[in-house]
C-alpha cells in the first residue's frame, strides 16, 4: 500500500504524462478603462503595478464548470479521447459553481461521462499543481487510467465593483484550463516524457490575509444582510504581503523542483508561472536567473484567473506553436491558504 508515502521520491519509470491540453475564456473582455468607468481606478495606476490591460468577464448564467467543460472538450480532442475514456476528473477552483457539490460533479454529468470519481481541490492559485500531484500519484498506483483536471474560474461575479473593492477587483479574471493526464513508460531519466516533479505546500498563518469570508459555517446564519452590507462575501487581501511571500516561495520550490530532478535553467524551454501579477513573475525570474524569453507570461489580456492560469499558460504555448513535445517546462504558483507549489514536466 502506498498511503501515506511520498510518492515523488518513488523510482519514475511510470510516469504521468500530458496527453492534450485546452482553454477557454469567456467572449466578454473588460478592459482597464471599463473597470474605470464603475470605480476609482485607472490603467495608469493597473497597468504599471500588476501588467493587466483587461480580462474575461462571463455572461449571467455561466458557471466555472461551464468554462471547465469548454477546455477540457478541446483537451479532449487533442488527446484523441472522448468522455468516456476518463476515468477520474480533479477540479481546481475557488469559485465553484455552488456551495455543494463540487464542480467536478457538474463536470462530469455535462460531458456525459461514465460513473466515476469526481472530486474538487480547493487551494486558489495552487490548486492546478495541488491537481496535478493528486492526479500524479493517483495514475502511478495504476487506480485510474485517464484523468482530466481543470482549473477553472468565475470571480467576476464575486468581486466588489465599488471603490472599497477596487484593490482586488482590476486583479481578477474569469477562465478556465484543461489537461488530460495518462500514463507512460519511462527511463528513469531527464530525457522521459512526463512529470518529473511535484511539490506543494500551505501555511494556514496567512489564511487571513488574502480570503474571502463569508457564507461561512461558523456563523448562524451563514450570510445575513449585515454581513452583505459590510462586504463579507468580496475578497479581501494584504497586497504588500502576499507579494513578499509569492516572490519568497515560487523561487523556493522552483528551485526545488529543478536541484530534484537533475536539471538546470539551461534544460528548461519554458518557465511557466502563476499570473498573479506579472511584477511578480519578473521579480521570482531574476532570482532564478531564467532568461526573459523562456517566461510565459500572459496576464496583461486575462489578468489573474487563480486555478486556471497555469493550464491556460500551457495550452496557450502549444495553441501558438511556441512549445513542442519534448520540451521541459518549470511550473510555480503562490496563492491563498497561503498555498504554494511547483512541477517540473517534460511534454
Ligand atoms: N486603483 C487605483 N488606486 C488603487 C487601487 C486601484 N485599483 N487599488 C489600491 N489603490 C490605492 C490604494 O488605496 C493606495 O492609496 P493611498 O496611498 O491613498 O492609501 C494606493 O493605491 C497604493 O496602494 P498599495 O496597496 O500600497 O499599492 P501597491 O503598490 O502595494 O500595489 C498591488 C497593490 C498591485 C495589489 C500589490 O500589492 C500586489 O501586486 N500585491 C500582490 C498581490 C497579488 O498579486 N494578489 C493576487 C491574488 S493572490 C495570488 O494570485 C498570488
Amino acid at each position: 500500500m502506498t498511503r501515506g508515502r511520498d510518492l515523488s521520491s518513488l523510482p519514475r519509470m511510470i510516469r504521468t504524462v500530458i496527453e492534450g491540453l485546452g482553454h477557454y475564456v469567456p467572449p466578454r473582455v473588460v478592459t482597464n478603462d471599463d473597470l474605470a468607468k464603475v470605480m476609482a481606478t485607472s490603467d495608469e495606476w493597473i497597468f504599471p503595478r500588476t501588467g493587466i490591460k483587461q480580462r474575461h468577464y462571463v455572461e449571467d448564467g455561466v458557471g466555472a464548470s461551464d468554462l471547465g467543460v469548454e477546455a477540457a472538450k478541446m483537451a479532449m480532442e487533442r488527446a484523441g479521447c472522448t468522455a468516456a475514456d476518463i476515468d477520474l476528473i480533479v477540479f481546481a477552483t475557488l469559485s465553484p459553481d455552488v456551495c455543494f457539490p463540487g464542480s467536478a460533479c457538474f463536470v462530469q454529468h455535462k460531458l456525459g461521462c461514465k460513473q466515476i470519481a469526481a472530486l474538487d481541490v480547493r487551494t486558489q492559485c495552487t490548486g492546478f499543481l495541488y491537481g496535478l500531484q493528486v492526479c500524479d500519484s493517483l495514475l502511478r498506483t495504476g487506480a485510474y487510467k485517464k484523468a482530466l483536471l481543470i482549473g477553472a474560474e468565475v470571480h467576476s461575479t464575486g468581486i466588489d465593483f465599488s471603490d472599497r473593492g477596487r484593490d482586488v477587483t482590476v486583479l481578477f479574471g474569469d477562465g478556465a484550463g484543461a489537461a488530460v493526464l495518462g500514463t507512460a513508460m519511462g527511463q528513469g531519466t531527464l530525457a522521459d516524457r512526463g512529470l518529473h516533479f511535484t511539490k506543494v505546500a500551505a501555511d494556514g498563518a496567512g489564511a487571513k490575509d488574502l480570503w474571502c469570508v463569508a457564507p461561512t459555517s461558523a456563523r448562524i446564519p451563514r450570510l445575513t444582510h449585515q454581513m452583505l452590507d459590510e462586504g463579507l462575501q468580496y475578497p479581501t487581501m494584504n497586497g504588500k504581503l502576499v507579494f513578499r511571500w509569492a516572490t519568497e516561495k515560487m523561487p523556493e520550490v522552483a528551485t526545488l523542483a529543478l536541484s530534484s530532478a537533475g536539471a538546470t535553467i539551461d534544460d528548461l524551454q519554458w518557465f511557466v508561472p502563476h499570473q498573479a501579477n506579472l511584477r511578480i513573475n519578473e521579480l521570482v525570474a531574476r532570482k532564478l536567473g531564467i532568461p526573459e524569453a523562456k517566461c510565459w507570461n500572459n496576464i496583461e489580456r486575462y489578468g489573474n484567473t487563480t486555478a486556471a492560469t497555469i493550464p491556460i499558460g500551457l495550452s496557450e504555448l502549444q495553441t501558438l506553436g511556441k512549445s513542442r513535445p519534448g520540451d521541459l517546462v518549470l511550473m510555480a504558483a503562490f496563492g491563498s491558504g497561503f498555498t504554494w507549489g511547483g512541477a517540473l514536466l517534460r511534454l
